[in-house]
């Protein structure tokens, strides 16, 4: 770790923190209702599988999860990051897992940032372990292959930071299971050798390297999407924000503002609650936080801290084609979520999944600049809950940010 005073050299630029997150990379929900949670994400949503995790092989008896539902976690992807959106069984894991235990109303597994090389995640392990911030573990799990640690925030969230994950390209396979070997349970010592090389080793030893795990979406692909044949009429494009409920707004601000490096851009009050929007790169923001008082008065499950999870659309009209489809799949739009608590994103259909977590589905994300003011409030778009209209006059950075690589099939 280069160090100049109390800056850390990030590729020859010094920073804050010995990392720069990049992104939001992928997230995670703990569920109750498993079997029903899955079949939300894959087929209504279109994530698709990438792998699984039986659980059930740790349990000491088939009696200590018995009625528990589905013992597997899946790992589940919308572009080609082997995973975006993970699902565990909560009580599974409540029951196998004496190592990792989340606070009550934690239903969030994890929510993951990458960062942009694997220097920047061994540097954060040793900045964490210097500054004395519990640090759940490092290394590299499989499947995925991301090279990682996880923290804490202050309210019992998971964190983590990663470099690195699979991609999964043209042909859908993921990595075989007998790749598996270079997983690390430790921070490792760098450098370490290529994912190429790996492969090269792989092809060495024989591994057919489309041994690994298939999905096929299990919807016929009937509707056109932009010219497009899918399962359903809308493609998610991207993963966050990440809404959050936090007992101390201004202790979480600190958090992901100090430790994390994340920066502000904007606070609202509404009802006299102070909600802050933080962000890590060119969007709006990839995090907001809500005091725990709003949860009740916006009628949300008091089950979970997730206020919500963002998932972005390719397009308007696609948002309205998932607003009709899910209606038509009896899934209910909620109408009560004030636009004011989500500056930066105009319209938006909120949804709630079947363990009660909302998810935002929306198409545009306001996009910050080199002087880092977000648009002013009378300048934006003027939402009303509920109207659709037919098309929308653009925005100066409509389509703007982070674009979706690769096709959507
Ligand atoms: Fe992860």
């Amino acid at each position: 770790m280069t160090r100049t005073q109390s800056k850390f050299n990030v590729g020859g630029l010094l920073l804050n923190q010995p990392f720069k997150i990049r992104r939001l990379g992928h997230f995670g929900f703990n569920l109750v209702n498993m079997e029903e949670g899955v079949r939300f994400y894959t087929e209504l949503l279109g994530f698709r599988i990438s792998d699984n995790n039986d659980f059930s092989r740790r349990a000491k008896s088939p009696e200590q999860i018995a009625g528990l539902g589905d013992p597997r976690g899946y790992f589940t992807r919308y572009g080609t990051d082997h995973h975006a959106l993970v699902l565990f069984n909560k009580r599974v894991r409540e029951a196998l897992d004496t190592r990792r235990r989340f606070k009550p109303g934690v239903t969030i597994n994890q929510i993951t940032w990458q960062v942009g090389s694997l220097r920047e995640v061994g540097d954060a392990i040793k900045w964490f372990g210097e500054k004395g911030i519990q640090i759940q573990r490092s290394g590299r799990d499989m499947p995925g292959s991301n090279w990682h640690t996880y923290l804490y925030d202050p309210d019992g969230h998971t964190n983590e930071l990663y470099y690195g994950i699979e991609q999964i390209g043209w042909n859908g396979y993921s990595k075989p299971k007998v790749m598996y070997n270079r997983s690390f349970d430790e921070a490792p010592k760098l450098p370490q050798m290529s994912e190429f090389d790996e492969v090269q080793q792989a092809l060495k030893d024989g591994v057919n390297l489309t041994s690994g795990y298939r999905y096929i979406d299990p919807p016929p692909a009937t509707y056109d999407v932009d010219g497009v044949l899918l399962p359903r009429p809308f493609k998610i494009v991207r993963l966050g924000p990440v809404s959050l409920f936090v007992q101390d707004v201004e202790a979480a601000e600190a958090f992901y503002r100090d430790t994390l490096g994340f920066v502000p851009t904007e606070e609202v009050s509404w009802r006299g609650q102070r909600c802050v929007f933080l962000r890590v790169n060119t969007e709006h923001h990839s995090l907001a936080l809500y005091p725990i008082a709003l949860r009740e008065q916006l009628g949300l499950s008091a089950d979970t801290t997730c206020m919500s999870l963002g998932l972005q659309l390719a397009n308007y009209r696609q948002l309205r084609d998932a607003v009709s489809f899910l209606r038509k799949q009896g899934i209910k739009i909620t109408d009560g979520m004030p636009p004011e608590l989500y500056p930066g994103i105009d319209y938006a259909a909120h949804i709630v999944d079947p363990d009660g977590h909302c998810l935002q589905l929306y198409y545009y994300m306001e996009q910050v600049g080199w002087d880092g003011r977000p648009r002013p409030r009378e300048l934006r778009r003027v939402v009303r809950n509920g109207e659709w209209p037919d098309t929308l006059e653009p925005l100066s950075d409509t389509y703007h940010g982070e674009p979706f690589l690769g096709p959507w099939g």
